[in-house]
């Protein structure tokens, strides 16, 4: 880590006393590295409410795969926003089950959307969005490369 900054926080004895209940539960070292997280999802929340045109995600499934017609409705879904799918990965979880976790990069809301509409699907048992940011830096490295190319 290059350089950190120190400073306090002032708050109330019972909040503090819950803060700490909830690092040991989510097994976190320190406060720092809870506050540090804490802010950086608030930051990710911030992300896609300002609906960054650059926004980098995964969507996570778990579907059954013996539903008729529900691998081909989630293909058909994905070849039709294939500008924002990276990769996918699948998995054969056991007889029925299979896991499939899709990279997405592009507008946040668009991203939002086409993740509903795989989520909703029927069949589906699980899905979970969960948006990547970069760091400032990065994230102006990426501005900068999609302003020189057009797409
Ligand atoms: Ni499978």
């Amino acid at each position: 880590m290059s350089g950190v900054v120190r400073f306090s926080v002032s708050l109330e004895p019972d909040l503090l006393e819950r803060f700490d209940q909830l690092c040991k539960q989510e097994k976190l070292a320190t406060r720092s590295e809870a506050v540090r997280q804490l802010i950086r999802e608030k930051l990710t929340d911030h992300e896609w409410a300002s609906d960054a045109t650059d926004a980098t995600a995964t969507l996570t499934i778990v579907y059954d795969h013996h539903r008729s017609t529900l691998m081909e409705k989630l293909l058909e879904v994905q070849h039709r926003h294939a500008e924002m799918v990276v990769s996918s990965m699948h998995v054969h979880l056991d007889h029925d089950h299979c896991l499939e976790v899709i990279v997405l990069r592009g507008q946040a809301s668009r991203l939002q959307q086409m993740a509903a509409e795989l989520k909703g699907l029927k069949g589906i048992h699980q899905g979970h969005l969960v948006l990547a940011r970069a760091s400032q830096e990065q994230h102006a490295l990426i501005h900068s490369h999609s302003q020189t190319h057009s797409h």
